[in-house]
């Protein structure tokens, strides 16, 4: 009898959550990832994947373990078991230099910006172009006009504005700029809109999408669900330091969101799209 031959690619992956993801297919996946602080078991057994030019939205309640997943990700705690993988290749990464060296930026919620200096001083804050050894402002501005005109950001009056100036969206947008500007294929955000109002969301929502529409995929962690459904391709439910569920957003209504944010099931979503016996 002649041998099985080996499927060629992985399609099974043990705990995969969602129908038809696999590590390779996905931009990113994580499997079995679990991340202890002390007694504190912030994330456990973690199966996600990430497809490329998406949006997918993470979601879960205050605790569940959110913030610690994308640091995760992004090589600020490094996780206690488990694998990354970055289009399909096992990766380490072990501190946020490896990360961004993938293609992950990481835009926090503090968003890390200096309010006394100007949009370009922050755009090219540490890694400043130089000519004939002295900073080339001319090439800075254009650069930063240039991308912000590619992101759709129009409502800057001037790149040399001080950014403590900006309304709260305009900082969100200038943040997600300068995490784009190298070279990123997956743009990682914490609560973007959580401070902001309804026109600055929309803006920065808009933003969202571009990134999109330009290939570069989004992991976009959001308390609202409006912004949620209205940008998100795919969503990922924590509950509890578990995923329970992901899977693309057509699956999901608001109802059955806050059921598994809340408890972590939902009799409404299809079964293959919720792991099971999760409890303990
Ligand atoms: N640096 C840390 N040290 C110890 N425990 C932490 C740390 N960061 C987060 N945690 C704990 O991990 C759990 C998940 O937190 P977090 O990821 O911030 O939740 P959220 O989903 O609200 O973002 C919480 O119980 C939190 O107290
Ligand atoms: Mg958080």
């Amino acid at each position: 009898m002649e041998p099985t031959p080996e499927p060629p690619v992985a399609s099974s992956e043990t705990g995969g959550s969602g129908v038809g993801s696999s590590i390779a297919n996905s931009l990113l996946s994580l499997r079995n990832v679990t991340k202890s602080f002390g007694a504190v078991q912030a994330l456990r057994h973690v199966d996600l994947d990430v497809p490329p030019g998406k949006v997918t939205a993470l979601i879960g309640d205050n605790g569940a373990g959110k913030s610690v997943l994308i640091q995760t990700i992004a090589g600020i705690f490094p996780p206690s078991t488990g694998e990354m993988y970055w289009r399909g290749e096992r990766v380490h990464v072990h501190n946020p230099r490896n990360a961004a060296d993938l293609g992950i930026a990481t835009v926090y919620q503090d968003l890390a910006l200096c309010n006394n200096l100007d949009i370009v001083q922050n755009m090219y804050l540490g890694r400043e172009e130089k000519r004939h050894g002295v900073l080339d402002e001319i090439k800075m501005e254009l650069e930063t006009k240039r991308l912000l005109a590619d992101l759709s950001v129009t409502t800057v009056q001037s790149v040399r504005q001080l950014v403590g100036s900006l309304s709260g969206g305009q900082r969100q947008s200038i943040a997600v700029a300068r995490a784009v500007m190298r070279e990123s294929q997956l743009v990682i955000m914490d609560e973007p809109t959580a401070a902001l109002g309804v026109s600055q969301t929309a803006q920065v929502l808009a933003l969202v999408r571009k990134l999109s529409e330009r290939g570069i995929a989004v992991l976009l962690i959001s308390h609202n669900l409006n912004d949620v459904f209205s940008v998100a391709d795919y969503i990922a439910v924590m509950h509890l330091g578990v995923l329970v569920s992901s899977g693309p957003i057509a699956n999901y209504d608001t109802t059955s969101a806050v059921e598994l944010i809340t408890t972590g099931a939902s009799a409404k979503v299809p079964s293959s799209l919720v792991r099971a016996g999760h409890e303990g």
